[in-house]
């Protein structure tokens, strides 16, 4: 029965993405269209007195350039620039609202001319006088005036004290630089103006219906004047999330000129929205001789913009991870001169763990413990903070199978004692942690007469492999070939979702397929029951599935009836369901997915060269549903970790408040020469509690501790410990 769920199905957009009939949200036009280029702020911090547009205007094509002082009339609240994702606290960033600049790269306006090349050209003659006030770009400059921010995590025992008394100690800080999401697909929206005054919006979101709640409370718009689309997305990791600048922009000159725009940012623009904040990570544990943890406590202090305070969990994975009486979490923010961090894959997770994971890895050291042993002495097999089993975790098999699919065995614990001609060899490893998240999603099934489905929903694929499991899952509960089924997603007039995030989408998607199509076979079946000698007279709807075009008792599979002579009984050319994700509330335990690294490099001992040559990443996360795109999204977080470990970081010059290397070429991620070997395993683990299906989620937790199994690789072939990420030469010699 489940012939597609499980299996490695090639991506079912796949071949349109690679042919180029995939459209991305630029690439939509009209034939009114014109050309939206952003100018940004030069300052991180003041006041606009004056902006001279006439040379701009002067230039032939340009149309008109949008600022605060001729914009149209937008929202005051607050509340009409939040969405579901928005920091609680605050007052959300409003493009062209006023004369204040928050933060450097800040839009101030926008050209707009017949074609593309002039709006950049006119952009460039912008001039904007600004009052400049006092600012601070820097994190560790303002260490000291960060506040607390309350988190859900709770002090267990005495830490303090457990500190204080335990055998062996180990306290550091470890520091998480500004990173960007980079997706290969610039932000960008297109925007259709219909008659009326009504918009369709093609845009760079990982949530069309947030952005089509977002457009319209932001200029005042009946909920069916905008419909957003976004079919395809090049990768977003978090930074869609929340709808971006461009959109308002390209959006707000659609309604002033009554024409399609649109808007495309620069790679260099894209800076100046959301990244990954800045972070120490302060872990200081205690451990007896044996290596029982006595006490674990971490502060995580990290920046945020004057005007909104984001943080995520940071501080609560070793509860998830390891058993300590005696625990205490604080998070800390800092206010700077700068643009609202936000979510980027993983996010408190991906600083948090590295911080926590090396730290084990130094108290191994310290103890003279294996560091694998140390973290199975401290096993926990329930949530500590919320004193919770949990609805499964086989991290112990990951640690097993990834220990032996790596050779763990063979490591020599001693620092520098391993070599491969001039490189010094260095073995390390990690665990990681994510939520196992599910949310309320809907989904339309349409299956007529000659055997096509179609499944709709709002959700989008970022990249994840979101229209291959849709496929997958309907294909197996309505017993119909894969290639029989459209999925449609991205469209803000299909069944209500939330964004795509959080890892949850492959679970909540599921569900609702499921029910749908239970609805469906239901009413199938009361047909069939009423066709005259009905082969499934008797049956009720559970003792029925849909298997090859048919409708077919479980118990004796010679007792069927063809789908289409069902519906053709029954005078329908389709049957239609609507049906929700529909989760039951589970608070007896708690839901993670969870992870053991373990990564080789090799480091040039002249240079300080540092090569990741292996890395074995395996994952327990319940039921994959395609072993193929399942183990992209683990490669590519693996990835992501190599080059959070060893090549990324955004830097401000202080003096001028503003990122120094906004580029691809400065800004370094990883390329294809510092991928080497990548083997994911999936452990098996079947959740009979999490869900029906037993679906975690894989998009997230493949980064996870990731950076922390390579810093601890590398200081095991060095013999030198580097707390500040990226890992670069420079501080290796
Ligand atoms: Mo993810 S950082 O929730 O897109």
């Amino acid at each position: 029965m489940t012939a597609h769920i499980g299996s490695a199905t090639s991506r079912v957009d796949g071949r349109a993405k690679v042919t180029g009939a995939a459209k991305y949200a630029a690439e939509f036009t009209a034939p009114d269209l014109a050309f939206g280029v952003v100018v940004n702020s030069t300052i991180p911090k003041g006041r606009i007195i004056s902006i001279d547009t006439s040379r701009a205007l002067a230039v032939d094509g340009v149309i008109d350039v949008l600022t605060h002082a001729n914009r149209v009339r937008m929202a005051d609240k607050d509340d009409d620039y939040r969405d579901e994702v928005a920091p609680e606290d605050g007052s959300p960033y409003r493009p062209l609202y006023d004369d204040r600049v928050h933060f450097n790269f800040q839009p101030v306006a926008l050209v707009v001319a017949e074609d593309e090349d002039t709006a950049r050209f006119a952009a460039t003659l912008v001039e904007v006088a600004y009052q400049a006030e006092s600012f601070a770009t820097d994190l560790h400059a303002r260490r000291e005036q960060a506040f607390k921010v309350d988190k859900p995590v709770k002090p267990r025992g005495d830490a303090t004290k457990a500190l204080a008394g335990a055998a062996v100690r180990h306290d550091a800080d470890y520091g998480v630089p500004i990173e960007y999401h980079n997706p290969m697909e610039l932000y960008a929206s297109t925007v259709l103006w219909r008659e009326g005054g009504k918009l369709v919006v093609y845009d760079k979101t990982q949530g069309v219906q947030n952005v089509q709640r977002y457009v319209c409370s932001v200029f005042q718009l009946k909920d069916d004047d905008v419909q957003v689309m976004s079919p395809f997305v090049g990768g977003a990791f978090g930074s869609g999330l929340r709808p971006q600048y461009q959109v308002v922009l390209a959006a707000m000159a659609a309604l002033k000129l009554k024409r399609a725009v649109r808007v495309v940012l620069s790679r260099a623009q894209m800076y100046g929205l959301c990244y990954r904040p800045a972070t120490i990570e302060r872990l200081a544990l205690g451990a007896s001789e044996d290596g029982a943890l006595a006490a674990l406590t971490h502060e995580a202090i990290a920046m945020t913009s004057q005007h909104e305070a984001f943080s995520r969990n940071d501080i609560g994975w070793g509860d998830v991870l390891y058993t300590s009486d005696n625990s205490r979490a604080t998070h800390r923010l800092a206010r700077l001169d700068v643009p609202t961090p936000g979510d980027m894959r993983a996010p408190g997770a991906a600083s948090g763990v590295y911080g926590l994971e090396c730290a084990m890895d130094e108290l191994a050291v310290a103890l003279k413990m294996d560091p694998l042993e140390l973290r199975l002495r401290c096993y926990s097999d329930r949530d500590q903070d919320k004193n919770l089993p949990f609805s499964s975790k086989r991290l112990r098999e990951c640690y097993q199978q990834g220990a032996e699919a790596f050779g763990w065995s063979e490591r020599n614990p001693e620092p520098r004692s391993m070599r491969d001609g001039r490189e010094l060899v260095g073995w390390g490893m990690a665990s990681g942690a994510w939520e196992a998240l599910q949310m309320p999603f809907a989904t339309r099934i349409v299956m007529t007469a000659n055997g096509h489905v179609e499944v709709a929903s709002a959700t989008s694929d970022i990249g994840t492999g979101t229209y291959t499991i849709m496929a997958q899952v309907a294909a197996d509960m309505l017993g119909v070939p894969l290639d029989s089924i459209t999925v449609k997603l991205g469209d803000s007039t299909l069944p209500k979702t939330p964004v795509e995030g959080g890892s949850w989408t492959a679970a909540s998607i599921s569900h609702a397929i499921v029910n749908a199509a239970a609805d469906i076979r239901a009413e199938l079946l009361k047909i069939a029951q009423g066709m005259p000698e009905s082969a499934l007279e008797g049956l009720g709807t559970d003792e029925v599935t849909l298997a090859d075009g048919a409708i077919v008792a479980i118990a004796d599979r010679s007792r069927s009836v063809p789908m289409a002579d069902v519906m053709r009984h029954g005078g329908m050319d389709r049957i239609e369901k609507e049906r929700g994700s529909e989760f039951e509330d589970d608070d007896e335990h708690a839901h993670n997915t969870h992870s053991a690294i373990f990564a080789e490099v090799k480091v040039d001992e002249e240079l300080g060269v540092i090569r990741v040559t292996r890395i074995v990443n395996a994952v327990a996360a319940g039921r994959i549903l395609n072993t193929k795109t399942a183990a992209s999204q683990i490669m590519g977080g693996v990835v992501w970790g190599i080059g959070m470990a060893l090549h990324e970081e955004a830097m401000i010059d202080h003096r001028f408040g503003r990122i120094m290397n906004a580029n691809i070429a400065e800004y370094h991620v990883p390329v294809n020469a510092d991928v080497h070997d990548i083997q994911v395993i999936f452990v098996e683990e079947e959740d009979r509690i999490i869900n029906k299906l037993g679906i975690k989620g894989v998009g997230e937790i493949g980064i996870v501790g990731v950076p922390a199994a390579i810093a601890n690789a590398v200081y095991h072939a060095t013999g030198r410990r580097v707390r500040d990420l990226p890992i670069t030469l420079d501080k290796l010699v």
